[in-house]
């Protein structure tokens, strides 16, 4: 490993069935990708697969790197955007690699943003029954959450990732000087799901989030790089522990049953971190009304959110009725009726009886009437 990488900040992604897999944080990563590839996913050829964005920013510049390290790699491209994390995107993907070639001997590198990363993961899982595939996240969203955890897939008319299989990756290269180019509205997103890694799991990182928000926000190397290690530390324990999602998994779900209604109801207009956002705030103060959750939860979560630029109020004309008829069909509900996940207080989630509960329709409604 050249001196760049053996610098890595790196950790451990525990799997079933396997050795897990590394998760390495540094910037100036990318420019060691030949060898963590030989490394960790050697291959006779490599398809890095990227959205039209990424391909534009870095496409090429990855492509010259990997060639001077003599590894044999090409590029595939779709069009950015969620809209198109969907089947046809992948159908396309796959006939090309195949059309290209691409066999057993072959690796998927996913370069881009969560939609890259699930699609890439989705193309890598199901070609040939499943080739292996390197995570090279480029957004906020991905580097702190997306890459991690081994879930790939695509949306339906039905719902977001109801198709997807569990395709662990060979190893994720998180280099945030990459996250230099990525707008600051998309650098929120991503600060939705580090704080709710604070929130579910330590105090002590919820309030370095709220303290070096305007600093990520604004492209501070070392601000961005900071959270992204402590959230992917975080992440990759919870997945470590339960990579299927039958127990401590489910916290990652925080602000997720009402923030997925909330984005469904929009449209999906409302980005899924600002969604989550107003879902962590709202979940906490239902929580707050039943008793499960310290009083005040909900208005420290809901400054800390807007000191990430994100939204803490619903947008106007929200209807709540409709916004809770969307709740049943998250696909992480049991027995048709919604789970919650409901912290005791910033940092901590009680286990007890489960990690999800039901909430009553009353305390919801009321809840989202009194956000708008
Ligand atoms: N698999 C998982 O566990 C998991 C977890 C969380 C989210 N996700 C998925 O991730 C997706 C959201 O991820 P996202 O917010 O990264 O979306 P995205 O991939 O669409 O990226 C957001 C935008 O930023 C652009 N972009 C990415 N990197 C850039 C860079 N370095 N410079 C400039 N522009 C850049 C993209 O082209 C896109 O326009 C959703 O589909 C969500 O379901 C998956
Ligand atoms: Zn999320």
């Amino acid at each position: 490993m050249n001196s760049r990488a053996a610098g890595a900040h790196a950790v451990h992604v525990r799997t079933k069935g396997s050795g897990g897999y590394p998760v390495l944080v540094s910037r100036g990563l990318r420019h060691a990708m030949p060898e963590l590839l030989a490394e960790y996913a050697p291959a006779h050829r490599y398809a890095v697969i990227t959205d039209s964005n990424v391909a534009r920013l870095h496409g090429e510049a990855l492509l010259g790197v990997l060639a001077g390290g003599g590894a044999r790699a090409e590029l595939f491209t779709f069009p950015a955007g969620e809209e198109h994390k969907i089947r046809r995107s992948w159908s396309r993907l796959s006939d090309e690699l195949l059309a290209a070639g691409f066999g057993r001997d072959g690796c998927v590198v996913a370069l881009g943003g969560g939609v890259t990363g699930d699609l890439g993961g989705f193309v890598a899982a199901t070609l040939l029954r499943g080739i292996p595939v390197v995570q090279v996240p480029t957004s906020l969203v991905a580097m702190v959450d997306a890459s991690v955890g081994g879930k790939t897939g695509v949306d339906t008319r039905a719902g977001k990732n109801l198709i997807g299989a569990f395709h662990p990756p060979r190893v994720v290269v998180a280099d945030p000087g990459y996250l230099n180019t990525l707008p600051a509205a998309e650098r929120a997103q991503g600060l939705a799901e580090a704080v709710k890694h604070g929130a579910i799991l330590d105090e002590g990182y919820f309030e370095e989030v709220a303290r070096s928000a305007a600093g990520v926000l604004a492209g501070d190397g070392a601000a961005m790089e900071a959270v992204v290690r402590r959230s992917v530390e975080l992440k990759a324990r919870v997945v470590s522990e339960d990579e299927r999602e039958g127990g401590l998994r489910q916290l990652l779900n925080f602000g997720h049953t009402l923030g997925h209604a909330l984005e469904a109801e929009s449209g999906y207009t409302l980005p899924h971190g600002s969604a989550v956002s107003l879902g962590m705030i709202l979940e906490a103060r239902a929580g707050e009304r039943i008793g499960r959750t310290t009083a005040g939860t909900a208005d420290r979560l809901s400054e800390t959110l807007a000191s990430c630029s994100l939204p803490t109020a619903l947008p106007p004309g929200t209807d709540a009725a409709a916004v809770l008829a969307r709740t049943p069909a998250d696909k992480k509900t049991r027995a048709g009726s919604p789970s919650y996940v409901l912290l005791d207080r910033i940092g901590r989630a009680d286990g007890t009886g489960g990690w999800t509960h039901a909430l009553p329709d009353e305390v919801v409604l009321a809840v989202l009437d009194e956000a708008r």
